[in-house]
């Protein structure tokens, strides 16, 4: 990682509409759509400013989210979020997600979202087994990453390109080359459905 996130985190919102909510097929709203507005425990790994879990926690009143991450920089400006709409089905913890401390299969859903394609190996592998733990045994994890382009068109391969400027240059493109079936499986997961975008995708996994 090239830049720490407590100093881009009052510019991430911004940067985040840009990249992925534009659109009525944007990638923010399937995952909202992906999960039930049912009494269920949501877990929201490394959660940022709580891009994922803010509309899911205002609109789906049923659910119960907990998201964590190292940052308090990302933190604060999620809370701020929270604090502004009054939710209570909601609570961030800053945590590592190598050393998630987290009742164990409690949860019905995880999210990984933007974070793996910049983690060591080693890294994302605790992260993806603390996740593991936390899901109950017929928890669903979804995972939010990037991909290459597949069309030739100007704004994703654009949008790609800038993506590609600000990663580390080993790391990124390490992770795209994953066989991600063989990725997720040795971390006990399953791939049961992916979903393309222009440069991103959404896997929904379950555990082996
Ligand atoms: C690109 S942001 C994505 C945030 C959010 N998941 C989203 O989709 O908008 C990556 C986040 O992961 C957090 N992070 C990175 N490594 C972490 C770790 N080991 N444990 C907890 N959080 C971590 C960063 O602080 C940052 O908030």
């Amino acid at each position: 990682m090239r830049y720490s996130y407590d100093t881009v985190a009052l510019a991430f919102d911004f940067i985040d509409t840009i990249f992925f909510k534009l659109g009525k097929n944007n990638p923010r709203k399937a995952i909202y759509n992906l999960i039930p507005n049912e009494n269920i425990n949501i877990l929201d790994v490394c959660t940022g400013t709580g891009s994922n879990i803010i509309k899911l926690a205002r609109k789906k009143a049923l659910v119960n989210i907990t998201g964590i991450d190292n940052s308090q920089g990302m933190l604060n400006v999620g809370l701020k979020k929270i604090l502004k709409h009054k939710l209570s089905n909601v609570k961030l913890l800053l945590q590592d997600a190598t050393n998630m401390m987290l009742e164990a299969k409690s949860f019905d859903y995880a999210i990984i979202s933007l974070i793996l394609h910049e983690m060591e190996d080693d890294v994302a592998y605790k992260t993806l087994q603390n996740t593991h733990k936390a899901l109950k045994d017929d928890g669903k994890l979804i995972v939010f990453e990037f991909i290459v382009p597949e069309s030739r068109k100007f704004l994703p391969n654009f949008a790609f390109k800038l993506v590609k400027k600000v990663e580390n240059k080993e790391l990124f493109p390490a992770f795209l080359a994953k066989d991600k079936e063989e990725y997720f499986k040795i971390n006990g997961f399953k791939i049961d459905k992916a979903h393309k975008f222009q440069y991103t995708i959404i896997y929904e996994l379950s555990k082996i």
